[in-house]
């Protein structure tokens, strides 16, 4: 195989080094490009460059293929838990007793907020959206972390990445029960990451909410399938932060911001006020898988279709599998589900999503589970931004520890007018 690409431009011809990635991926690197023939590539959304190089998460869209650090995506649903794998995703390996213990004892000994930062909560209207009152809470707390301005330092890094992995989720659940007019509940450190999470959502002061372990688990098998996806758009977002050499509680909170869309991390709420209004209007679902091949509707089928996968998204075979059972464990009967399977169900076998290659991605069931556990549609994403987490932090690691990181700073085709002359006010008509 060529390990050169060639390029002809006015005549002259440009050698192009071909890179090749451990999976045997090809990307032809055009860092001298502009330099040999003055022009620059045109990507609209990036569906053909590559940003980086990376060492974290291994997509293969044609076959369905995920894995974290080498690690398929099944094996670490069905054998690991969420804050392992954070573990996995950060530092590369999988940890052991040692490891795994030092790191859990640091989510738990930053698990609390500053009593300060309480305040914050109340200057939010009721019905603040969770995802803006995460973002804009993830970066205040950057105030209380001392030296989180200074030069990155790797040395700190192990207790910055556990005070925001540790504190997201606290943050997550005081802004639900702020949306909600309920007490705080804090953390109990005897509780492990997604239990405490549980129980600061739904405990009471004068009741302990009950710790379902298939309810923990479901929840845990969430964060861990949402843990990292290569370079999406919350992650490029952060790694594109980071490459300002800005610090993490600032990457993390834009992450959120990127994430809060519904082509992105958005797509689970909006998944189920597609169900619901495909309910509510007695539709068997027909009506609006025509609505959503009709680019004029505005509709589309949400929960389906990526960018990268071509495939079944692995990810949603597990959360469907996981709905089943725990719909079933909880008696719980869900008309929505019924309505998801049958969505499904057409859409496959449609030409319109044959064709176009779009099948459910992770966010067609997550939100059926998410529903059953009792959590609000409104938090959904937030679920999402907390599971995700362990990969834009890891992403941020990966930036900062590059040995020759650049600036992130992409060029453009400017289509716009031609020099003109600045027009006085008294020229420019009535209007
Ligand atoms: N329903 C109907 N048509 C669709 C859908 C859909 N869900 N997704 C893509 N298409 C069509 C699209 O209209 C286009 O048709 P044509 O070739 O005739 O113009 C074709 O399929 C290719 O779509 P695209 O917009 O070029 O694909 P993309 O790679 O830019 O977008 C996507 C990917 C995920 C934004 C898109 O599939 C989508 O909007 N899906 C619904 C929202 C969703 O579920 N998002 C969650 C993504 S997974 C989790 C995450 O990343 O957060």
């Amino acid at each position: 195989m060529d390990n050169v690409a060639k390029l002809k431009i006015d005549g002259k011809t440009c050698s192009l080094p071909i890179v090749v990635g451990s999976e045997g991926e090809r990307g032809i690197d055009i860092s001298t490009l502009r330099q040999a023939t003055g022009c620059i590539t045109l990507d609209e959304g990036y569906g053909n460059t590559g940003a980086c190089r990376s060492d974290i998460t291994f997509i293969d869209g044609e076959k369905g293929i995920l894995r974290y650090r080498g690690i398929p995506i099944e094996a670490l649903a069905e054998k690991s838990s969420f804050i392992e794998t954070a573990f996995l995703l950060i530092y590369g390996h999988l940890p052991n007793h040692k490891e795994l213990r030092r790191f859990s004892d640091l989510l738990t000994q930053n698990e609390m907020l500053h009593e300060d930062l309480k305040f914050h909560f109340e200057g939010f209207p009721a019905h603040a959206h969770p995802m803006a009152i995460l973002s804009a809470m993830i970066n205040a707390t950057s105030c209380f972390v001392p030296g989180v301005l200074d030069a990155y330092d790797p040395e700190a890094f192990e207790s910055q990445a556990a005070r925001l992995l540790a504190k997201v989720r606290t943050i997550a659940a005081f802004a639900y029960r702020k949306s909600r007019g309920l007490p705080i509940m804090y953390p109990k450190p005897v509780f492990k990451y997604t239990a405490n999470f549980l129980h600061m959502m739904f405990s009471e002061p004068y009741q302990e909410y009950d710790l379902k372990p298939e309810v923990v688990r479901a929840l845990d098998l969430i964060f861990l399938l949402h843990a990292d996806h290569e370079q999406n758009c919350s992650t490029a977002t952060v790694r594109m932060i980071a490459s300002s050499q800005a610090n993490i509680f600032a990457c993390a909170a834009g992450g959120v911001c990127a994430l809060w869309g519904p082509l992105h991390g958005g797509a689970n709420q909006a998944v189920i006020e597609m169900l619901e209004s495909i309910h509510r209007e007695g539709d068997d679902g027909s009506k609006f898988i025509a609505a959503a091949k009709d680019k004029k509707s505005g509709k589309r089928l949400m929960g389906f279709g990526h960018r990268v996968y071509k495939n079944y998204d692995p990810r949603a075979k597990i959360i469907k599998a996981q709905c089943d059972k725990v719909l079933e464990s909880l008696n719980i009967s869900d008309p929505l589900l019924d309505i998801a399977k049958r969505l499904e169900e057409a859409a496959l076998r449609d030409s319109y999503f044959i064709e176009r290659k779009l099948y459910p991605n992770v966010d067609f069931y997550s939100g059926i589970i998410m529903r059953a556990i009792g959590i609000p549609l409104e938090m959904f994403t937030v679920i999402f931004a907390i599971g995700r987490m362990p990969g834009w932090i890891a992403n941020y690691k990966e930036v900062m520890d590059a040995p020759h990181g650049r600036i992130s700073r992409p060029r453009q085709i400017y289509t716009g007018h031609t020099e003109r002359p600045y027009q006085p006010m008294s020229e420019r008509g009535q209007e």
